[in-house]
């Protein structure tokens, strides 16, 4: 492995805006944004406490009145976590936390947090297949996707991040009415995430296949990502999806899904894109 990578690494150890593989931190990432816009010290992850509404016991005797709170807002196969520091700076009330397994990728959002003390924005190193394990029930408000990797062979679809396997994780811990935001430069991501959506009737709330071209542009989709700038697939077409997963997806209708996207079609720009992700693998490998 390269110096530089090493030094990264090292370097994420020791920042308290990174966690790698948390244990023990479901309900308590209120706490955990309130030790880290107050403390100097390390984070004691064991003292932190459990907020209120995510006590097991405490839910059915309380109105559950959030709306008021704090946000927390993820951005998930975050990179260098554009997102995450890019609305934590617009939202400095929200808390936005990046999730990425490469942390040498981690790293750079993290450090520009903490040189902007921008101290409502952390970073999670884990695969996002654990995510369910690091947040408890309605505790996560809104997810970002941003450019994730297409995995555009069909026998790869059930590791796209829009997948319902994955959109189940995701329904332990978004609040029923939460949203999730795709951005991607792959039309096969974007009319395949549509079928999803279609198929087990989840609520479509926006979607444009050329967002710069469209009018009055929801600001947050202005930040730009690493991968967004690489434009890997040569379209220039960035595509946005914004839907809720409030509702049960039947397991029955998986089945239904595998067939009916064996018909999407790929371009160009995916089998140029296609080219571009193994001449990446071959070289990082
Ligand atoms: C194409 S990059 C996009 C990064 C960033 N969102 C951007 O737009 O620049 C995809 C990212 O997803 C991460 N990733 C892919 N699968 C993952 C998984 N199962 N768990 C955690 N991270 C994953 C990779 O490490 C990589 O950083």
């Amino acid at each position: 492995m390269g110096q530089k990578k090493l030094i990264k690494f090292a370097a994420i150890k020791a920042y308290e805006n990174v966690l790698e593989f948390p244990q023990d931190m479901q309900g308590k990432w209120t706490a955990f944004f309130e030790a880290l816009k107050n403390g100097t010290t390390a984070i004691d992850i064991s003292s932190l406490s459990i907020k209120e509404s995510h006590v097991a016991s405490s839910v059915s005797l309380q109105n559950n009145n959030d709306n008021a709170s704090t946000k927390l807002i993820l951005e998930l196969a975050c990179g260098r976590g554009e997102y995450a520091v890019g609305l934590g700076r617009i939202f400095p009330e929200q808390h936005f936390i990046g999730i990425d397994l490469k942390g040498n990728r981690i790293w750079k959002g993290a450090s520009i947090a903490n040189k902007d003390g921008l101290k409502n924005v952390a970073f999670v190193r884990s695969q996002i297949e654990l995510t369910s394990n690091y947040f408890t029930k309605d505790e996560v408000d809104e997810i970002w996707i941003t450019f994730p990797d297409p995995q555009l062979r069909w026998s790869k679809a059930k590791k796209r991040l829009t997948h319902p396997k994955f959109l189940r994780l995701y329904q332990q811990f978004l609040k029923k009415e939460g949203i999730v935001h795709l951005k991607t430069d792959s039309p096969l991501l974007y009319n395949f995430t549509l079928k999803v959506i279609e198929l087990y009737g989840l609520d479509l709330i926006y979607k444009t296949d050329h967002l710069y071209t469209e009018q009055n542009i929801d600001p947050r989709c202005l930040i730009k990502t690493y991968y967004e700038g690489l434009d890997i697939a040569q379209s220039s077409k960035i595509h946005y999806i914004q839907f809720s997963i409030g509702k049960d997806m039947p397991l029955a209708l998986d089945a239904i899904l595998k067939e009916a996207i064996k018909d999407i079609p790929m371009d160009a720009g995916e089998l140029i894109r296609m080219e571009a992700e193994a001449a990446r693998a071959k070289k990082e490998a």
